[in-house]
Formats: C-alpha cells, structure tokens, sequence
C-alpha cells in the first residue's frame, strides 16, 4: 500500500508575527504538490494567525498539549483550545521536551492517548541519543518509547511517527539514508509484533534530524522513509523544496 508523503515543519520556539507571515506567504504562493500531507506547527501564540492566514491543504500542528482537558495547570495548553485556533495535529514526545522538561514515555503516552481521544492526530517523536547509538541501542530506545503509547493506545490511524536521532537534530549532520532507512525498517517491523502488520504498513514514519533543500532528495529511494519533520529548514524557503522533494 503507498503511504502518502508527509512533510512537517517544526518552527520550535522560533519566529515572530512578521517572521511566520513571511513564512506564510512564501508556503501560499508556492505551487505545492496535492501528493503531500503538509503541517507547520508555529509557536502557540502564532497558532490561530497561521490557520487564518494559511490557504491550501497545509495542516495547523501546536507543539504540544496537556494530558488534561483544561484546571489548575498554569502554562499548560488543551487540547480543546488548539482545535478551537484550528489547529488538527499536535507534535508529542520530542527529544527537547523528553530532555529538557523531562517528559516521561508514560506522559508522552498519556498525552498522544488524550490528543487522540479528542480528534486530534499526532506525530509522535522518538529517537536515541549519541550515546545509546554508539552502544548500539537505537532500536532499543525506539521501542520502548514506541511500547509505551502501544500501551494505552491500540488505533494507530491518527499518529505518524517522527524518528528522530538526537545526535542528528540541528547539528547539519543528518544520519544517512542508509542508516535511516534501517532504523525506519526496524521500527516497522516492531510495530508489525505489537500491534498488526496492517497497521504497521500503513504507518508513516518521518525522518527528522537536519534535512534541509540540498539532502532530502537522498531519501526518495528508502521505503521505510515517508516524509520528514522539518526544523531549523522549515523556517527558510527551502522548505518548500523539501516538500517537493519526491515529487
Ligand atoms: O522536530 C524536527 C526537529 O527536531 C529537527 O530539527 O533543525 O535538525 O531539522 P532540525
């Protein structure tokens, strides 16, 4: 079955109201390709500008949400309130906030499982660090943090999947193809044993980790590869050559 290529751009904590209009713009006057599935996720405050102003099948993402639907949780964002701004996907589990605010593969799984339940899709970020690949657990760490969501989540038909090697992410060294695409084959094998082989063959999995215009080409021959989740590129032009990139 052709899974259709997918590209998101992960603006991070980036940009202003004039930076994700020039982005804007640029992506409304591109002529993009009806065989890709498109998401930008700006920053939260920028949300609700970027889905009025978009135009075209481009998708709205916020870059995270609560596992609850709304109380006492200063700071925090639900669900409800993306979708009221129009946002219909979230990014979860991304290395920076597994690292950085220690997220738990429990809350990541909690947090997809609520996303989920209340109709939003997610792209779900996993991915190993320099350390665990050079001792040979990149698998390993994939999934675990994949069996944590299989936990308390068994339809599979909203999430995409964003693996992303820590070592690769905003450092200009992407992992090779190659190395990718075993990975990708990897992880689609696993999800084959603990949910069902129909479900793992319909599953997209990203590669994320300094794609940029010049290197997304080099993936177009990778089965297990159906699109990228875009970073630091995704705030430039070439992002748009990304999106093209297999067409
Ligand atoms: O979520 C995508 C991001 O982690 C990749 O970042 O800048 O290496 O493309 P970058």
């Amino acid at each position: 079955m052709a899974r259709k290529f997918f590209v998101g751009g992960n603006f991070k904590c980036n940009g202003s109201l004039a930076s994700i209009k020039t982005i804007v713009d640029g992506l409304n006057q591109a002529d993009l390709p009806s065989d890709v599935d498109v998401v930008i996720a700006p920053p939260a405050p920028y949300l609700h500008w970027a889905k009025e102003h978009i135009t075209g099948n481009v998708a709205i993402a916020a870059q995270n949400i609560y596992d609850k639907e709304s109380g006492a949780y200063t700071g925090e964002i639900s669900v409800s309130q993306i979708k009221d701004v129009g946002a219909t996907w979230v990014i979860l589990g991304h290395s920076e906030r597994r690292t950085l605010l220690s997220e738990s593969d429990e809350f990541v799984a909690s947090k997809t499982k609520f996303a989920l339940d209340n109709g939003v899709s997610v792209i779900l970020c996993i991915g190993e660090s320099k350390e665990e690949r050079e001792a040979g657990k990149t698998l390993e760490v994939c999934n675990r943090e994949l069996d944590a969501v299989v936990a308390v989540v068994k339809d599979w038909s909203n999430i995409v999947i964003a693996y992303e090697p820590i070592w690769a992410i905003g450092t200009g060294l992407a992992s090779t193809p190659e190395d990718a695409q075993e990975t990708h084959k990897g992880i689609r094998e696993h999800l084959a044993k603990v949910l069902s082989p129909e479900q793992s063959e319909a599953i997209r999995i990203l590669y994320g980790g300094s794609v940029n215009g010049k290197n997304a080409t080099s993936f177009k021959d990778c089965p297990d590869i159906d699109g990228f989740l875009v970073g630091g590129a995704s705030l430039k032009p070439e992002f748009v050559d990304i999106i093209k990139s297999r067409s």
